[in-house]
Order: C-alpha cells, then sequence, then structure tokens
C-alpha cells in the first residue's frame, strides 16, 4: 500500500477515468476522487465508475445549497454577465470545487490536488489559484496537461485497461451545474456553423416551443429570488424550476465567441434558461428601485465582477468588498416581476416594489400628477447656463 495519496477531481468523464490508473501508477500514490455535486450529476454511477478504476476511496460532496447561497445569488445580485451573454457557470462552480478539493485533502491527509483541466482553459487556473489559496501546502497536479495524450490515445489507454468509459457526450465537451450547461469543441470549433441541435440538451428548439405562452411571477426580497407564483421555494429548487420552464420555451441559448483569461478566443455554446430569467427579472426590479447613480455605478461593478468571476479571482478581498457594496444595494431590491416565456424569448412585462422609486403620481400624464411643472422652467434656466454662457462666448 502507497502511503501517499492524492485527491483527484473526478467528474466520471473520459480525462479523469484515465487519470485514476495513470495518477496511481506515476506517482506510486492511493487515488481518492472527490466528485462535487453541484446539481447535474448521477453521483452513484460516478463514484461506482471511480472505484472500478482502481480509487482507493470516492468520495461525494453534496455542494448544491452552497453553490446557490454563496456563488449564484451573489452573482446574479451583482448582474454578473460575461461579456455581455454568459451568465458564468462553470466559472462560479470552479471555486467551490476548489474548496472542496482542499478541504477533502486535508481530511485525507493528501499531499496533492489533481483535476482533469487542459492547458488551454480557464478552469486549470480557476482551479489552482483557488486550491492555493485555500490551501498553500498542497502539491497540484493536472495530468491531462502533462500527458499529451490526444483523446483517441485516451481511449486506447482506457481499452487497454479495460476501463469503464462512457460513449455520451462524446462529439462536444460539457460541462453543467445548477447555473447552465456549457458546451464546447467537436464542430462549435468553426464559429461560422450554427450549432447543430444535438449540442443542446436543456432547451428546445423555437420551433418545438409550445405557441401558447407561459407567464410567470418571481418575487425576490432584497435582491434574492425567493418564490415563484406566490410558491415560496429553496434556492436549488426555484432554479431548476425554471430550468425545466424555461428550456421548454426554448429560452436560454447562448452561442458565444469569447476571450479566455489564457489569452485564446473560444466559441462555447450555453444554456442558461434560469439564469437568464432570473437575470432580467432582477434587472427590472432594480430598474424600479436603485437610483440612477446607483444604478449606472452598479452597472460598472458588474462588469468587474464578471470578469473577476471569470478570471478565477473569486478567494480575493477584492470579490469580498464588491460583494459588500452589492450587498447594500440590494436592501430595497423587493418585489414582484412578471414575465412572458415565449418561443425563446424571456420578456419582463410588470414590475412592482414595495419601495419603490417608479411614482404614478410623478410619472403621470394624466390626472393626479404631482409633479411642480413651474419648477421646470426654472431648473431649465440653470442647467443650461453654462451651455447659453459657452455659446455667446465661443460661438461653435
Ligand atoms: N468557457 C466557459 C468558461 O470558461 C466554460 C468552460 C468549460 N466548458 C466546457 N465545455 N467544458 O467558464
Amino acid at each position: 500500500m502507497p502511503d501517499k495519496k492524492i485527491v483527484l477531481a473526478y467528474s466520471g468523464g473520459l480525462d479523469t477515468t484515465v487519470a485514476v490508473p495513470w495518477l496511481k501508477e506515476k506517482y506510486d500514490a492511493d487515488i481518492i476522487t472527490v466528485t462535487v455535486d453541484l446539481g447535474m450529476v448521477d453521483l452513484e454511477s460516478i463514484r461506482q465508475r471511480a472505484i472500478q478504476v482502481g480509487a482507493a476511496k470516492a468520495v461525494t460532496v453534496d455542494a448544491k445549497d452552497t453553490l446557490v447561497k454563496e456563488f449564484l445569488f451573489p452573482a446574479l445580485m451583482a448582474g454578473a454577465i460575461y461579456e455581455d451573454q454568459y451568465p458564468l457557470a462553470t466559472a462560479l462552480g470552479r471555486p467551490l470545487i476548489a474548496r472542496c478539493l482542499a478541504e477533502a485533502a486535508k481530511a485525507e491527509g493528501a499531499y496533492a490536488v489533481a483535476h482533469g483541466c487542459t492547458g488551454k482553459g480557464n478552469d486549470q487556473v480557476r482551479i489552482e489559484v483557488g486550491v492555493a489559496a485555500l490551501a498553500p501546502g498542497l502539491e497540484l497536479i493536472a495530468p491531462i496537461r502533462d500527458w499529451g495524450m490526444s483523446r483517441q490515445e485516451e481511449i486506447e489507454y482506457a481499452n487497454e485497461r479495460n476501463l469503464p468509459i462512457s460513449p455520451s457526450n462524446s462529439k462536444f465537451s460539457v460541462d453543467e451545474n445548477l447555473w447552465g450547461r456549457s458546451v464546447e469543441a467537436g464542430e462549435l470549433e468553426d464559429p461560422w456553423l450554427e450549432p447543430p441541435e444535438e449540442a443542446y440538451a436543456w432547451t428546445r428548439a423555437v420551433a418545438d416551443a409550445p405557441d401558447e405562452p407561459a407567464y410567470i411571477e418571481v418575487r425576490f426580497d432584497s435582491g434574492i429570488p425567493v418564490a415563484i407564483d406566490g410558491e415560496i421555494m429553496a434556492g436549488t429548487d426555484l432554479i431548476r424550476h425554471l430550468n425545466t420552464l424555461g428550456g421548454d420555451h426554448g429560452i436560454g441559448r447562448i452561442d458565444q465567441v469569447e476571450n479566455r483569461l489564457v489569452g485564446i478566443k473560444s466559441r462555447e455554446i450555453y444554456e442558461a434558461p434560469a439564469a437568464v430569467i432570473l437575470h432580467a427579472a432582477h434587472r427590472a426590479l432594480e430598474a424600479m428601485t436603485l437610483g440612477k447613480d446607483q444604478a449606472r455605478t452598479k452597472a460598472r461593478i458588474a462588469q468587474e465582477y464578471a470578469d473577476l468571476v471569470y478570471n478565477g479571482l473569486w478567494f480575493t478581498a477584492h470579490r469580498q468588498d464588491l460583494d459588500a457594496y452589492v450587498s447594500s444595494t440590494q436592501r430595497y431590491v423587493t418585489g414582484d416581476v412578471r414575465l412572458r416565456l415565449h418561443k425563446g424569448a424571456c420578456t419582463v412585462v410588470g414590475r412592482k416594489a414595495t419601495q419603490s422609486l417608479y411614482q404614478y403620481s410623478l410619472a403621470t400624464y394624466d390626472r393626479g400628477d404631482e409633479f411642480d411643472h413651474a419648477a421646470a422652467q426654472g431648473f431649465i434656466s440653470i442647467y443650461g447656463l453654462p451651455v447659453r454662457t459657452q455659446n455667446r462666448i465661443q460661438p461653435q
């Protein structure tokens, strides 16, 4: 029995399945797999596969509630969307996986953490920066980055050793959690080609979506979605519900060419019905409840927050400080948003808030108007003073 232990982040896919015997042989260590449940995995079959391919122990961690509370909802409140499209599902899951790996390594007495990320992506950065921040003494091993095997060679390696590998997803590289599904590689690498239907799994094509629209009401309490159609729901259930309903209506398909941290542009498609619906609803409620300057500043923070998450800087004081600002902005973001889901479109059709800054008596053009029209004249006179002055003295 080797006395060294390595903790391996294990998804059950080809890369990490091949990594189990490979690490064991190369490092002469016991491999302890850690599979983190962020909402979309068949934990038991993954656990069994890990043991079957030679793991000394297979640990599973249910991190769904933590994902929602500590990562997804803060990002939602921040309005974090990367490069105008990507709601950051994978990017938000990685720091939590890093934390689970660091904790498991400590609990098991492992000297190293291994993961199945490639050398070209963002995920290697997110996981390694995260683990190093939380558990500085651990070694980091990235077998896929090191071994230089092609996918075909991995399959041969697996076949030689009779490793059970599932043929599923072989066409694309897929990552999923409650906040969305990320799909890349294969024919998606040609950015001119329309993604084939088989690349999608959570959403219907618009043509197959129901002709009748669905209307939903989402309630927020200080920026956090708490109920749908009046029914109070736990965060994980609420997200799952919206993924299903939104997916049925063809909502949440994103086709994006994005800038990776490592300098490469990549084409990825995403399916994120719940994230798309909740961001739209949250934005609509903020429009009612945030002042103009708050909204302007918050939009800048949203971009900063999205970049930080994307770039693997979750475990930083900067992120904590941004969270503190964002959370302060959310204290009156309480109310209801009504949305129509129809043929791929998610449209806000109504909003109301207990402490709304939208005031009918100020906005209306009908009877009941309380706006002081006489004051407008004086306002314009002073507001326009520098413009008039400059044009008088320095004609255009
Ligand atoms: N491009 C996305 C990101 O950097 C997703 C990466 C993982 N995607 C995948 N298909 N395995 O966050």
